[in-house]
């Protein structure tokens, strides 16, 4: 059994990221401008842009967070979307998901300019995406399939089954591993909440990706010896003798699944770094495209 490292792979690639951006410096060329959107105080969602802009100060990115107050309306989340569209510093940005229940996501997702979705949500982007065409790919699904091909785990013919039809992770990465290319090539089954019976099709999966949110969801007697485990699920479970009053846990059970896979990525340590180096892969991309148009 392999551990899919996404701390080290995530390590690896933003050191090759911090590269070019020293490059760029070096040319006294602009350096990548990221921007995120976090509207109210969710405690995840605080986290996860935390850490997407103190990874771009590592490697040499600007950054700027927007962080709104959780009352915010839509129309004021449309100025602030269309302000940033129209900064030409910002290369790319994300508006954080999930949005506060008074704000119609879609709306918000569809007013984000395609050429900075570094997020790859808006449908312009999603569906060249869908039509092998080039776009942002989503940061998750990016990732997943940055991990796959650096540890080159064989996916031609094989079956991968996907748990979870998210618009951030399950259909994209059902999507992306039914291409042609590496780490794709795979014959894919999407489950989702309205599958018959899931334990008969996981059991039949070479490759198995869980994105549901459930932990302890995929148990050992659910997997075939040699099966590689992409474990994309991310619970806070309260607990209260940890300091930070909760601890972070995958859908998969670790302990034992681990013991029949080929492969697996760990709960926290997998997927979750792998996000943030592709966005920032993103926003690289993105600068490059700016910059190629401009001049
Ligand atoms: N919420 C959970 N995952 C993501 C993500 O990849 N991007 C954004 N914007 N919000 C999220």
């Amino acid at each position: 059994m392999e551990i899919l490292d996404g701390k080290k792979i995530s390590n690896q690639i933003k050191d090759e990221i911090a590269v070019e951006v020293t490059q760029l410096k070096e040319r006294g060329e602009k350096v990548p401008h990221l921007a995120a959107v976090l509207v109210g105080n969710d405690g995840a969602s605080l986290t996860y842009v935390g850490s997407k802009v103190r990874s771009c100060k590592k490697i040499g990115f600007e950054s700027t967070l927007i962080h709104l107050p959780e009352e915010t309306t839509e129309d004021e989340l449309l100025s602030q979307v269309a302000a940033l569209n129209s900064n030409a510093d910002i290369d790319g940005y994300i508006v954080q998901l999930p949005l506060p229940e008074h704000i119609d996501e879609q709306k918000v997702l569809m007013a984000v300019d395609p050429d900075k979705d570094v997020d790859g949500f808006h449908p312009t982007n999603f569906g060249k995406m869908a039509l092998d065409m080039k776009s942002f790919i989503p940061a998750t699904p990016f990732g997943i399939m940055e991990l796959l091909r650096r540890y080159d785990v064989d996916t031609e013919g094989k079956h991968t089954v996907v748990i979870g039809r998210s618009h951030i992770v399950g259909r994209p990465i059902s999507i992306l591993m039914s291409q042609k290319g590496k780490a794709a090539n795979s014959t894919v089954t999407l489950t989702h909440s309205r599958t018959k019976d899931i334990k008969e099709l996981t059991l039949q999966a070479d490759i198995i990706v869980s994105a549901l949110g459930v932990p302890n969801f995929l148990k050992a007697d659910m997997v075939k010896e040699g099966v590689a485990i992409i474990d994309v699920g991310i619970t806070r479970v309260p607990d209260e003798t940890r300091e930070r009053g909760y601890y972070i846990t995958g859908d998969v059970d670790f302990e034992a699944v681990s013991k029949k896979a080929s492969y697996i990525t760990p709960v926290p340590g997998g997927v979750g770094p792998m996000t943030i180096a592709m966005l920032l892969k993103n926003t690289l991309l993105a600068r490059e495209r700016h910059q190629s148009t401009n001049n």
